[in-house]
């Protein structure tokens, strides 16, 4: 393995290390990119939010975040990314409306490997597109962390901007390869990043994309969107947002009969999935109180259109995967 810790990084539990790592990462980036520009494709997931508060610490405007919405985040994301980045931190941010572009290109197709390559494949384009509009950039800036070099030889999959064109030919940095998730909590929480974006569940790459189970529609990915927004707020009430490895709700692409105000409905179902895991290899449940879970059912049928039932996913890892396809 070429590219191991190393050694003289201690591992990152305090305030006090984070600060250490902070200020010796300020001056390696400042050294690295001098006043050039740099480019980064900021998600709003830990890694990439990480990188951007250093880099924004570091040089200031010369980051350029690009944040690309492709309509499968959850609700209230890119609406945090640039209160957080902009609003607060002065960030140079510019947001992508793809959401049309994606959902065009996604529409009719079921499959969950071609959805996932779509997707992919309409990120790298998205931001490619972004990158030939600015200037001078010469350096890729990446939330790669020491698992992803550890597991897939370096390539962060789910940030999506490894295959780049080649006249896209950047410098990388990356300033978080050689930490540990933790570690990298411990650094955004120093950075002053707020909570619920350093300690977030995991969530896929192609989001919201693989809950809304087969062909996308607008209808049931709005449906996934609300549950699990509602999922979410309830979970963090009854004070289980951090001590839950990974909850969300997911759409399958059948209707169930129903029925309401004296007539039948032919509506979709609402599943609400909740595990605990530790590197996502298995899974046991989550035992949601059943006064909770008849809580959120409430509010799904209140408050989500076109659902007519809400199910409770009892399915540990395996047989079962943690997502849906
Ligand atoms: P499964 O469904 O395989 O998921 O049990 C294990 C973990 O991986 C996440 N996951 C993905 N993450 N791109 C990602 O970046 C993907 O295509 C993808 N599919 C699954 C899943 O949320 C869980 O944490």
């Amino acid at each position: 393995m070429a590219d191991l810790r190393p050694d003289s990084l201690k591992r990152i539990t305090t305030p006090e290390a984070a600060n250490d790592f902070i200020n010796d990462q300020i001056e390696a980036i400042k050294n690295q990119v001098g006043d050039g520009k740099v480019l980064l494709a900021l998600s709003g997931g830990v890694d990439s939010s990480v990188v951007a508060a250093l880099l924004i610490k570091a040089i200031g405007k010369n980051l350029v975040c690009v944040h690309v919405n492709h309509g499968l985040l959850r609700k209230g994301e890119p609406e945090q990314v640039i209160r957080v980045f902009r609003d607060q931190m002065d960030a140079n941010l510019i947001y992508v409306d793809a959401v049309d572009r994606f959902l065009d290109k996604l529409a009719g197709v079921s499959d969950p490997e071609t959805k996932r390559k779509i997707i992919g494949k309409e990120f790298i384009d998205v931001f490619a597109d972004e990158a030939r509009k600015q200037d001078g950039i010469r350096f890729l800036a990446q939330g790669t962390i020491y698992p992803d070099i550890l597991e897939s030889d370096g390539v962060k999959a789910h940030h999506n901007v490894g295959g780049l064109p080649k006249e896209l030919d950047f410098e990388l940095v990356e300033p978080v390869k050689y930490l540990y998730k933790d570690e990298v909590r411990v650094v955004g929480k120093q950075l002053g990043l707020p909570d619920n974006m350093v300690y977030r569940q995991p969530f896929p790459g192609p989001g919201l994309g693989v809950r809304c189970v087969g062909a996308i529609t607008r209808d049931r990915l709005e449906a996934v969107r609300e549950s699990d927004a509602i999922l979410r707020e309830e979970f963090a009430a009854a004070g289980l947002e951090g001590k839950v490895w990974q909850y969300f709700t997911v759409v399958p692409d059948f209707t169930s009969t129903g029925i309401k105000d004296g007539k039948r409905t032919d509506d979709w179902m609402v599943i609400i999935r909740a595990v605990n895991s530790t590197d996502a290899t298995s899974a046991t449940i989550e035992e949601i109180p059943y006064d909770l879970l008849k809580k959120i059912r409430d509010r799904i049928f209140a408050e989500v259109s076109g659902v007519n039932r809400v199910l409770y996913d009892l399915s540990t890892k395996g047989p079962a995967t943690i997502e849906y396809e």
